[in-house]
């Protein structure tokens, strides 16, 4: 491959991300067309624990992390030479799992003399759309929900965004993983709590919606995470069988009801005609059927990523790394974990 004066759409990136529990590289050549994209996940390690345990995360990734780029190399059939630019996941996430992608990545852009690309790691998960849908372009509102996020981000421009409101608390997923804990569902709880809701009444409990105000775009979780606790405990001494999946569904139907109406208003008042789903909560197949037809009644383009793309993953984050570096958003070798990153407002 001839890398001298490489057009844009050609340029070679590859990716990497560690901020959670899967290690992951990919190769992307321009901005949307994967070569190849490898994740070693490590949910059943974290499985018997009931969630992620940071330290036991961090230790796999570093076993992990150089085959993965191995593979995604010899997957994407590109050598280290053939590398233009490395774009890795620098924050939010768990601090010594973004430090592993983080040493890998810089090492490679080092030793290859390359430019290095920090990405911010929810930035990527809204880029996801692009590998999914060629014809995506801003402005657009993106619905950013993840195991660690929940925000509403107003996308003007592949390099310009505004951070509409986030979560006080928990953010969605957690609230899933924690309610789906105490009714005794395997780490992670999202889909669990998906596939058992689907045979549940999201009608039979009414849990509670928080700050449901016009033009607010704060989400909170806790209190409803509190709310479905308490009904169990009170269930349980009260000496009544539960039934688990009127619980999943009327959780599942209290989160995306929020969702739903926040999402809304949000695209009403930035005047934008495109609706973006992200994170790994968009793989919640019953948010998505409600997020298009409320779109769609209301004469809104939806687009969310393959389900592939929804979860953590590195072509996302060369997608971001891609865009940015087009704005000249690039890193130096002094670049850091940075496990609160806030999304950036552009
Ligand atoms: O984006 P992600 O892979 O990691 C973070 O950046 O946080 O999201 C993982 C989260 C977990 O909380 C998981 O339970 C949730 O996404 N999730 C789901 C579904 N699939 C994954 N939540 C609801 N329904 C699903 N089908
Ligand atoms: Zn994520």
């Amino acid at each position: 491959m001839d890398k001298v004066n490489r057009d844009k759409d050609n340029i070679i990136t590859l990716a990497i991300e560690s901020s959670c529990d899967e290690t992951s590289a990919a190769v992307l050549r321009g901005g949307r067309k994967i070569l190849s994209n490898i994740i070693a996940t490590q949910i059943p390690v974290h499985r018997k624990f009931g969630g992620v345990v940071p330290e036991i995360a961090s230790r796999k990734h570093i076993i992990n992390i150089m085959p993965v780029i191995d593979e995604a190399l010899s997957q994407g059939e590109v050598e280290l030479k053939d590398i233009d630019q490395v774009a890795v996941t620098y924050g939010p996430g768990l601090v010594g799992a973004l430090l592993v992608g983080v040493s890998a990545a810089k090492s490679l852009a080092f030793t290859l003399d390359v430019p290095l690309i920090g990405v911010n790691h929810l930035e990527g998960h809204i880029f996801a759309n692009f590998l999914s849908w060629p014809e995506l372009k801003p402005p657009f509102v993106a619905l950013v929900v993840s195991g660690g996020h929940t925000s509403l981000v107003h996308v003007k421009d592949y390099n310009s965004f505004r951070l509409m409101g986030q979560t006080r608390d928990d953010a969605a997923g957690e609230a899933f993983d924690k309610v789906a804990r105490v009714m005794g569902l395997p780490y992670p709880g999202g889909p669990q709590i998906d596939k058992l809701a689907q045979a549940g009444n999201p009608m039979a409990i009414d849990f509670p919606r928080a700050l449901q105000e016009k033009g607010n775009y704060e989400f909170s979780f806790s209190g409803l995470k509190s709310a479905v606790l308490n009904y169990l405990n009170s269930m349980k001494l009260k000496g009544i069988e539960i039934n688990k999946a009127d619980v999943a569904a009327s959780f599942q139907n209290a989160v995306i009801e929020v969702l739903l109406a926040k999402a809304l208003d949000a695209v009403r008042e930035t005047g934008c005609d495109t609706l973006v789903l992200a994170g790994g909560v968009a793989a919640n197949s019953s948010l998505e059927r409600r997020l298009r037809e409320i779109t769609e009644k209301n004469n809104i383009k939806f687009y969310f990523p393959d389900k592939i793309l929804c979860t953590d993953n590195a072509a996302m984050i060369g997608c971001r790394g891609y865009y940015q570096s087009l704005a000249g958003g690039y890193s130096d070798l002094y670049l850091n974990a940075v496990p609160g990153l806030a999304l950036t407002d552009l």
